[in-house]
């Protein structure tokens, strides 16, 4: 296996961007990643894109060939994939890019995320999100997605004892955080109270618990490292990419708490690179919804089972804690334009690892860590990166 480095990366804002067609974004971000790297474009060997749903969303499918064709790499031809695992399309598709490289097959690839959902209306939009979920044993039943994370709220709060004010500490955390970004869709602080009186959705959960539905891009391009340096000074490693999957319903799982996929995921993850919960300082988690966010620090092995909430409740994931989650403000404040999630983790890491994330910059980042969550946890894909010194 080769190593591999991150050399460029680009984004879109993320919000409501009625003047910006998918093209436009898919577009936006890849150039702005390629620039970054300081390449040209006849040197790109491939282009994997994380999309969910264009065609339910715009009426448009074959999404790989047509954002090569409009950044003018049909030009040369190159293989464009579009890769979908609903939330998780986004670094699963950074994982294919991964493998390419490090594999030797190819040497610099361009892996983009790209979403347009505002397109449609709020019921079409939930409707299309939910078919991520089991059709025949959830979604038929009207299980949507903010549905399904509320039961797992409930569980959650009647085996450990989580309460609502730590659920809901999630995101004022988060759109703290989202407040130093300024692509994030959410760019203003919210009060607990606020949280805790906001319209409910699916109770426990109310409107300031969930992930809005967003429009953006992202990209990167990865580089074999032995060459990174030719195209850039701060070359960030891809440590590892790891994925694993799990039941599609949540009913036929032992348990609501868990993602399991995560777990599995992670664990390989730090097996492979050697590396352990406590090496990471800044993580970017599929925080979907408030109480995914809880499940997500406890599947990765930073907090035991059951204490997610109290230690976000206690600042233990806030900047200026020893580990940062979410400093992109995460779905729920950055926002999530669902295929491009995963690819805007990476995005929010390197400018981390590269000590350029302005007022949201931890200190000392030395090693990152992405979680990317398709369904309520039947994908799960985990990214370690590391600062090249
Ligand atoms: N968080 C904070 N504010 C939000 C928000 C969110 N999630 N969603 C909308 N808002 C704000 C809007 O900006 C708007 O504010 P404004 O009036 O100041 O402009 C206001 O709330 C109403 O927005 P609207 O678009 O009418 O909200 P909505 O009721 O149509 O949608 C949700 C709200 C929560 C239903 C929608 O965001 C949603 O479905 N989220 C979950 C998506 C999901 O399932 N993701 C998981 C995939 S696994």
């Amino acid at each position: 296996m080769r190593k591999v480095a991150i050399i460029g990366i680009g984004d879109t804002r993320f919000g409501e961007l009625w003047d910006l067609s998918l093209r436009d974004l898919g577009i936006h971000a890849g150039l702005s990643a390629v620039y970054d790297a300081n390449l040209s474009g006849d040197e790109i060997d491939a282009l994997y894109l994380g999309n969910m749903s264009a065609g339910k969303f715009i009426e448009q499918e074959h999404i790989g060939a047509l954002i090569a064709d409009y950044s003018g790499l049909a030009r040369d031809h190159i293989p464009a994939t579009r890769v979908e695992a609903a939330g998780a399309s986004g670094g699963l598709a950074f994982r294919q890019g991964y493998m390419a490289i490090a594999s030797g097959m190819q040497d610099i690839v361009v892996v983009g995320g790209a979403e347009k959902m505002t397109d449609v209306g709020d019921t079409l939009s939930t409707e299309i999100q939910a078919m991520a979920a089991d059709q025949q044993w959830e979604s038929s039943f009207g299980a949507t997605f903010p549905a399904l994370h509320a039961m797992i709220a409930r569980r959650h709060m009647h085996d450990y004892g989580t309460t609502r004010e730590q659920i809901a500490s999630v995101a004022v955390k988060n759109h703290k955080h989202g407040s130093m970004n300024p692509k994030a869709q959410f760019q203003r602080e919210i009060k607990l109270e606020s949280v805790l009186k906001s319209p409910p959705v699916a109770e426990p959960l109310g409107l300031f618990d969930c992930a809005p539905v967003s429009d953006g891009a992202a990209a990167v391009v990865l580089c074999a490292m032995d060459k990174a340096r030719k195209y850039t000074d701060t070359p960030v490693e891809v440590l590892t990419s790891t994925q694993a999957s799990d039941t599609l319903s949540l009913a036929h799982r032992e348990s609501l708490c868990r993602f399991d996929a995560t777990t599995v995921a992670a664990e390989r993850a730090f097996k492979r690179t050697g590396l352990s919960p406590s090496d990471i300082q800044v993580a970017e988690v599929h925080d979907s919804f408030t109480i995914s966010e809880i499940l997500a620090i406890e599947d990765l092995g930073f907090f035991p089972k059951g204490q997610g909430g109290a230690a976000t409740a206690d600042g233990q994931t806030a900047l200026g804690a020893k580990l940062a989650v979410n400093t992109s403000g995460g779905l729920k404040a950055r926002g999530d334009p669902i295929g491009a999630t995963g690819i805007a983790q990476v995005v929010e890491l390197v400018h981390q690892l590269r000590g350029e994330a302005g007022k949201r910059q931890v200190a000392g980042a030395e090693y990152g860590l992405a979680h990317n969550v398709g369904g309520t946890g039947a994908t799960a894909v985990v990214q370690l990166l590391g600062r090249v010194n």
